[in-house]
């Protein structure tokens, strides 16, 4: 969407809290207006009418990018994306969370990535996690569905235990806190949500082998439904992040998963885990110390 365009609804939202409490047009999260603001490329950034579905575009010139305004320190974060149909080699679709905006080298960050095939192929989705610019903790599988007919949730647990990704509320990976003194578990920095589109040609599918089509350029993802329940952070540091009991993805039932959660997550890994980093030994000889509470079942 044009940056005007975007403005244009930024202005009609200011309208209308002018005769609803602040609060409460906010907390419409329908509206992706409220919560981001595209921060790449944004004239290739578009919505529906109403600005509940983002798209985001990837020509041969660049992709493009939005980031949420609020960051946050555990919480359940959760959206739903449909991604580019047909030939997507090449293509990396992205939903993740990080601690600043960009690569920094402290960053800590969360990332669901979607790898793009050639048509009739199957993508790949890619976990990762990073603690102070340190990753290298890639998880991958194939979906039970097409990513591409329709929208799906991709969501976050976050809270100081453990980090679960999900699909369709289906626990696809959980990463444990070792609580070991040299834990590889990111708890100090407060994240954004960040959402891409680029050209990953050079590795994503089939390792490099198969690059971008251009000629089926603009390649386009959507997104909408996105929903945050978290602890907002507020500077010097929120009241929520001292508290264990107030809010339900804080909780001791949010701690681990549910015998329901934790059988549906050993189907996954049976039938569409395709990669994981801890059985990797020819790059990982010694495991990293966080293997040992997230063993392969
Ligand atoms: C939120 O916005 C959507 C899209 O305009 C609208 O359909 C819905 O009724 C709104 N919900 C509330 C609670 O205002
Ligand atoms: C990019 O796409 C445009 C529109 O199809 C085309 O005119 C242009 O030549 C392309 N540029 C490159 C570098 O391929
Ligand atoms: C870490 O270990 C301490 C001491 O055993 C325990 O009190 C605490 O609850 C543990 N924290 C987590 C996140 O498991
Ligand atoms: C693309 O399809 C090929 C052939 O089915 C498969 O080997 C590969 O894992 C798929 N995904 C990606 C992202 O390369
Ligand atoms: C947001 O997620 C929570 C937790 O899963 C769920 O209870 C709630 O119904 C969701 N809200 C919407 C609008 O989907």
């Amino acid at each position: 969407m044009a940056k005007a365009t975007l403005l244009f609804i930024a202005v009609l939202v200011a309208a209308a809290s002018c005769l609803l409490p602040v609060s409460k047009a906010q907390s419409n999260m329908s509206i992706f207006s409220n919560y981001f603001n595209s921060i790449w490329s944004g004239n290739l950034v578009s919505s529906n009418p109403n600005g509940e579905i983002w798209y985001l575009a990837l020509t041969n010139a660049t992709g493009c990018g939005f980031q949420s305004n609020n960051k946050y320190i555990f919480g359940w974060f959760s959206m739903k994306l449909k991604l580019v149909g047909g030939n997507s080699a090449g293509v990396v679709t992205t939903y993740y969370m990080c601690s600043e905006n960009g690569a920094g080298p402290t960053r800590d960050e969360l990332d669901f990535e979607f790898l793009g095939n050639v048509t009739g192929q199957p993508y790949i989705l890619q976990t990762n996690v990073f603690k102070d610019g340190i990753g290298g903790r890639e998880m991958r599988h194939f979906l039970w569905f097409d990513p591409t007919e329709d929208f799906h949730d991709y969501s976050i647990l976050w809270n100081n235990h453990q980090i679960v990704f999900f699909v369709d509320k289906v626990a696809i990976r959980i990463y444990q806190n070792t609580n070991y003194t040299n834990n590889f578990f990111p708890n100090a920095k407060a994240m954004y949500q960040f959402a891409s589109i680029w050209n990953g040609d050079s590795w994503a599918t089939e390792g490099g082998q198969i690059k971008t089509n251009w000629a089926n350029a603009p390649f386009v993802s959507s997104y909408t439904n996105y929903n945050v329940s978290g602890c907002l952070w507020q500077d010097p540091s929120p009241a929520c992040l001292s508290t264990t009991t107030l809010n339900w993805w804080d909780q001791s039932p949010a701690w681990q998963l549910s015998a329901a959660q934790l059988e549906d997550y050993h189907w996954a890994q049976r039938n569409f885990c395709v990669y994981y980093y801890c059985t990797d030994t020819a790059r990982y000889p010694t495991p990293p110390p966080e293997c040992s509470v997230n063993p392969f079942p």
